[in-house]
């Protein structure tokens, strides 16, 4: 009973680490690449870069595999996808479409 405790404690404490650890993820992502040319929130109005920020998580995702797998095509965007993992991608999306 009291180990049964003590797991249940342990996987509860891991399953909330583990979901706010991918958009903790996306954010260091996002800030140290994405934010140069798409803001973290809204980029200035003048900026010829689409705003990420309150988007919807599957679209965001959608575009990010599109541009790495090269049906969407943009010069920089084909680059910068093309290094990123599934896992990446995941964190970012929940990242940006969860800010206002
Ligand atoms: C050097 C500038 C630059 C950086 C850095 C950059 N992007 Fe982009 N991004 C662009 C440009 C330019 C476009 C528009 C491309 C097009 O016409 O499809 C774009 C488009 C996008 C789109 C499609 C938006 C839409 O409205 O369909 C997404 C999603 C996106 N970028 C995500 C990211 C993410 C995530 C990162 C960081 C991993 C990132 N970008 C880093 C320049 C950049």
């Amino acid at each position: 009973m009291k180990i049964h405790g003590i797991i249940s404690l342990f996987l509860l404490i891991s399953s909330i680490d583990s979901q706010a650890a991918s958009v903790y993820a996306g954010k260091a992502k996002a800030a140290a690449v994405c934010s140069q040319c798409h803001g973290i929130e809204t980029p200035a109005a003048e900026s010829s870069f689409p705003s990420l920020a309150g988007r919807n998580d599957e679209y965001l995702e959608q575009a990010l595999k599109d541009y790495r797998d090269k049906t969407r095509l943009s010069d920089i965007m084909n680059n910068i996808a093309g290094s990123l993992s599934d896992k990446d991608i995941n964190n970012i999306a929940s990242y940006y479409s969860r800010l206002k």
